[in-house]
């Protein structure tokens, strides 16, 4: 094997242009650039997330590298997200390493993104398995259950909107920016959790977030009716409810699903995991069933290329590498 091995990750799939450089599975540097022209659209449109990343990512992949400190002649493979996503924006990503491994003549690593974000839980820690691995984004909310870093079983994801979405929709109805989730996250702080809005009970490990938007759709429209500013006298209560509904919505399964398959180790992944309350929860019910709580820093936890790179990394252990004519995938399932 070649020794040092060099990785680099790009990550397109969204909103976030995203490129990393690993060596022998550290992180050398991890960069990003986050759209933020979608928020005054209130989410992403996608055309306008496909110019921005062409716009970014040559100077990005320079400042990785840079940042990195290795010239681009070093690298010994690339790796890049597949999907799913967001088709426009994938193909950025997919167009640009395919020309530079070319360039380079070095092999191409195409990579699952649900994979890379189960993946950035071993960035900078090791596990015990068996391991759960929640899964909870603004596209995705999956419950993975893993006997080893290779063997994955999907116990059950959500059957409408993802986590990340019901924040971001609850928070819209609230005239939050989007996307949401951060700053429910640090209104609530300041708030109490006094208005109860229902958690759906779906059979098994699976989700749905859906009726809560309804619910808080519908709760909004009768209080503004009784007191017009309902919204902006309550706003840090509505915040801590509907964080606390999501969150008690995922720990509910997560606990079951951990105490069912009597797992060692749990992870959280995605840009829900940075939520503080979700942390907090768990550290508690982690501490009370002496789980080993896996989460990743917040650079981690977001949509990023060292994920994409250390999913790279392990895969070219296995010499799994990919034809240069393979395209982009909306959909992709993980197993
Ligand atoms: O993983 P990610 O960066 O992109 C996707 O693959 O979707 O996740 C973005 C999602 C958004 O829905 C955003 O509102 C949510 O993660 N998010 C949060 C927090 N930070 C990001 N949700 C709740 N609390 C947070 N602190
Ligand atoms: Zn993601």
């Amino acid at each position: 094997m070649i020794q040092p091995i060099y990785i680099l990750g790009i990550e397109s799939s969204c909103d976030d242009t995203s490129v990393s450089v690993v060596k022998d599975g550290k992180v050398l540097s991890n960069l990003t650039i986050s759209q933020w022209i979608h928020k005054k659209y209130g989410g992403v449109v996608p055309e306008a997330a496909s110019r921005l990343h062409v716009e970014s990512i040559v100077s990005l992949t320079e400042d990785a590298l840079s940042a990195s400190g290795i010239d681009k002649y070093k690298l010994t493979a690339i790796a890049v997200t597949k999907g799913p996503g967001l088709i426009g924006s994938l193909l950025v990503g997919i167009t640009f390493a395919k020309s530079l491994s070319l360039s380079l003549q070095i092999p191409l690593i195409e990579v699952n993104h649900l994979m890379a974000h189960i993946n950035s839980l071993f960035i900078e820690e090791s596990a015990e398995f068996p391991l759960l691995c929640m899964t909870v984004s603004g596209g995705h909310t999956q419950l993975v259950y893993m006997k080893s870093n290779t063997e994955l079983e999907i116990l059950g994801q959500t059957i409408d909107d993802a986590a990340g979405e019901a924040f971001d929709k609850t928070g819209k109805l609230l005239g939050l920016p989007y996307p949401a989730g951060p700053e429910m996250d640090k209104r609530a702080k300041n708030g109490s959790t006094r208005f109860k809005f229902p958690i759906a009970q779906v059979p098994g490990f699976n989700f749905s977030f859906s009726g809560l938007k309804t619910s808080v759709l519908y709760f909004l429209r009768d209080s503004i009716r009784k007191e017009p500013d309902f919204i902006e006298n309550n706003l840090n209560d509505l915040c801590a409810s509907i964080q606390d509904n999501i969150v008690e919505a995922l720990l509910q399964k997560l606990k079951a699903a951990a105490l069912k398959y009597e797992v060692r180790s749990i992870g959280i992944a995605g840009g829900v995991s940075a939520n503080s309350h979700f942390r907090e929860k768990l550290l508690t019910l982690s501490e009370l069933y002496s789980w080993k709580l896996l989460i990743p820093r917040l650079s981690y936890c977001t949509d990023n290329g060292a994920m994409i790179a250390m999913s790279g990394y392990f895969k070219f252990l296995k010499s799994e590498f990919t034809q240069d004519d393979f395209m982009p995938l909306a959909r992709y399932p993980l197993t």
